[in-house]
């Protein structure tokens, strides 16, 4: 197998004191990620190095770091396809607690505030559920790839906004609160509106456009944040009437034979 040693320079911080910066040597192996990198220095050079990791599969969120510059998932980088050295820092716009590991908490609180879930007037349906909502393909549509967000804080991180004005509630925040405004399900926007409506809200978005530039999973947090801005305009100057959530769906009749498809062939292995 071919190996090449990559240099490595990383912020260490040990919650105390001044940061300082590291330098390492990893042997990289062609398909090597960064996490990879980072888990062979672990054991084989400084037990200390922290930084925040779970599924290695780009599904958790957990792993955001500064690469060379640019907000990533250490597990989705390849360390050979970055151009050497590899510099390794935490997420910019959050404190940091150790080395690799940013504070997270603030943006999962602004998050809390724009009240993630669906809403209905006729709660007692979402506490005993009679059925599922109705919802077309084309309603799923106006929010699905926003519901992909896997919280990895990257936008946030990019934010030109956020890293000016603690106020704001960021691309994450209100990308997700676009994703319930526009879910056909929800009847949520008045119990949403305190916060997005704040001085945090959307209006102060300059429209960088970076948040979606980085998002690993491609959800378009800037295009959110527009529609956000368009859907209180909208509603604000009464030119579109709050619906009614999508109905329940009817009970199911019980399934009966159709005469034009013909029965399964019997089971040949009981
Ligand atoms: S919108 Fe994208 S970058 Fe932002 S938290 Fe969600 S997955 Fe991460
Ligand atoms: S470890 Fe889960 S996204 Fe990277």
């Amino acid at each position: 197998m071919n190996i090449q040693n990559v240099k490595c320079k990383i912020f260490r911080y040990d919650g105390r004191g001044r940061p300082r910066w590291e330098t390492f040597e990893i042997p990289v192996a062609r398909g090597m990620t960064v996490l990879d990198g980072l888990a062979h220095l672990k054991e084989h050079k400084d037990s200390t190095l922290a930084w925040r990791s779970s599924c290695r599969m780009g599904i958790c969120g957990s792993c955001g770091m500064l690469i060379n510059g640019r907000p990533k998932l250490a597990c989705q980088t390849q360390i050979l396809e970055i151009k050497a050295p590899l510099v390794l820092e935490p997420l910019p716009n959050f404190s940091v607690i150790r080395d690799l590991v940013p504070d997270l908490i603030e943006m999962f609180e602004k998050h809390r505030r724009v009240k993630p879930w669906i809403i209905r007037r006729d709660s007692y349906e979402l506490e005993k559920p009679a059925n599922e909502y109705l919802q077309s393909a084309e309603e799923m549509e106006k929010y699905f790839q926003f519901s992909y967000c896997i919280k990895c804080g990257l936008c946030m991180s990019a934010c030109p906004t956020l890293a000016t004005d603690a106020r704001y509630l960021g691309p994450q925040p209100l990308a997700q609160a676009f994703r319930y405004i526009a879910d056909s399900r929800d009847e949520g926007f008045a119990e949403r509106s305190r916060p997005v409506l704040s001085e945090g809200g959307p209006w102060r978005c300059h429209f960088a456009g970076e948040c979606s530039q980085v998002c690993p999973k491609h959800v378009d947090p800037a295009l959110a944040v527009q529609l956000m801005k368009r859907e209180i305009l909208l509603r604000t100057f009464r030119l579109k009437k709050s619906q009614p959530g999508a109905p329940i769906a009817p009970k199911i009749i019980e399934a009966r034979p159709r005469p034009d498809i013909p029965p399964a062939p019997e089971r040949t292995v009981r």
